[in-house]
């Protein structure tokens, strides 16, 4: 399916843009119990088309209680059934194997092939950066990650575990179709959006096997896109320079665990985890968009997580079923809280999640009306 054109950098491509949509739901554990609930009530606000929810309560406590993670047949389910996933997040302190995280959250993307993990940094509020003298027309930036291989593929084993001669082993797996694919993505993602350039990051001064594929498939595709001013930073260096001036990057594609590294560090350079959307995607087909936090075992139960994060998440689905009208709605209501100070105590603040959700909706729902 093409994409339409369009600029700024939380731009995805269409799954259908139908007059209607079936998103399943799946809050998870900790905060995601929390946030995602206000991310829905502020959809229902925002939208006027027929809209179907249908929640699913995998997560630590099923897994818990009847030894389920992901329920068979859920992934086949989701793909026919299912336009988009609007997921909040796993990991709880009673599953300390995180196996039910690992089931859930891997089993999805990896079964799904949600190869595109786009991670948006944008800074919409320039009080909320930490770095001195940047504004959000600096802070602007999408991280396009790998999202299907790399270290995260559970390829390894340990030999004489538990004794004092342990060896563990975590394979790196890198695909010459699944490193082209996620690199053509994030030169695409730069062209449809207007954007110049595009740079790719890797290890490979000291991963010489894997990261040479990146290396050479880069040198190759970037052929393709003469356009686009494309150039490579290693790893550690993009970290310093992300710090240094992020204004020089527009798009960045990178592995797996890196994007996920990464990812963490745009975040707080746009005012924190908090408010971090990312959605993991496979072009035309059932998707998952979830905020880049995790379960927050630490505020959980508190009802004082950031619900922004979510609601951004939400605005990224949106785009994904060609909504943009009502994805512009739920974004400029963030914009419009944040400007006027309705912060949860991670920007310092005193909101508490569920009232900053009403707030949103209220937002959204004058909005419409008007
Ligand atoms: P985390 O993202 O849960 O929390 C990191 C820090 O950020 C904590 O101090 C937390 O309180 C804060 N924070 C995160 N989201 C926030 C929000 N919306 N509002 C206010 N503060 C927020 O990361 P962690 O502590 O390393 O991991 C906790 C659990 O979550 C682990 O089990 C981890 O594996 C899991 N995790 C899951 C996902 C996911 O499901 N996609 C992502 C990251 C971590
Ligand atoms: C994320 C998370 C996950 C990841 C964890 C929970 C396995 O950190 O979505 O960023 O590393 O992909
Ligand atoms: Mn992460």
């Amino acid at each position: 399916m093409k994409p339409e054109k369009r600029s700024g950098t939380a731009k995805l491509p269409l799954r259908r843009g139908g007059p209607a949509a079936r998103i399943a739901v799946i809050p998870g554990d900790g905060i995601g119990k929390e946030v995602v609930p206000e991310a829905v009530k502020v959809l229902r606000a925002a939208l006027k088309r027929p809209i179907e929810f249908v929640e699913f309560d995998w997560g630590a406590d099923k897994y818990l209680r009847d030894g389920v993670s992901l329920p068979p047949g859920a992934v086949q389910m989701l793909r026919e059934e299912f336009d988009a996933i609007l997921f909040g997040a796993l990991g709880d302190p009673r599953v300390p194997s995180n196996q039910h995280a690992a089931d859930i959250l891997f089993g999805l993307r990896f079964k799904l092939d949600l190869y595109v993990n786009a991670r948006p940094v944008e800074l919409l509020h320039d009080r909320l950066t930490p770095l001195r003298d940047r504004t959000e027309k600096h802070i602007r930036l999408m991280v396009i990650r790998e999202n299907t291989e790399g270290l995260y593929v559970g390829v390894g084993g340990f030999f004489k575990k538990g004794t004092p001669d342990e060896v563990a082993v975590q394979e790196d797996v890198n695909t010459r179709k699944g490193v082209e694919r996620i690199i053509r993505y994030a030169f695409d993602y730069a062209r449809q959006n207007g954007l110049k350039r595009v740079c790719m990051s890797d290890k490979s001064n000291a991963m010489t096997f894997a990261h040479d594929l990146w290396q050479r498939v880069f040198k190759e595709v970037r052929q393709e896109y003469p356009g686009i001013d494309s150039r490579h930073l290693y790893i550690d260096t993009l970290a310093m320079e992300l710090v240094r001036d992020p204004s020089q990057f527009d798009v960045i594609v990178t592995c797996n665990l890196f994007g996920d590294i990464i990812s963490d560090l745009g975040a707080q350079l746009a005012g924190g985890l908090g408010l971090a959307p990312s959605g993991n995607i496979h072009p035309g087909s059932t998707s998952l968009f979830e905020p880049v936090h995790g379960s927050a075992p630490n505020i959980a139960g508190k009802g004082i997580a950031n619900p922004l994060g979510a609601v951004l998440t939400s605005a990224m689905m949106l785009e994904f079923l060609g909504w943009n009208h009502e994805a512009a709605a739920l974004r400029e209501a963030v914009r419009a809280s944040l400007r006027q100070n309705k912060f949860t105590t991670d920007l310092g603040g005193e909101m508490k999640t569920a009232e900053l959700g009403d707030w949103l909706a209220r937002f959204v729902k004058q909005r419409a009306q008007n």
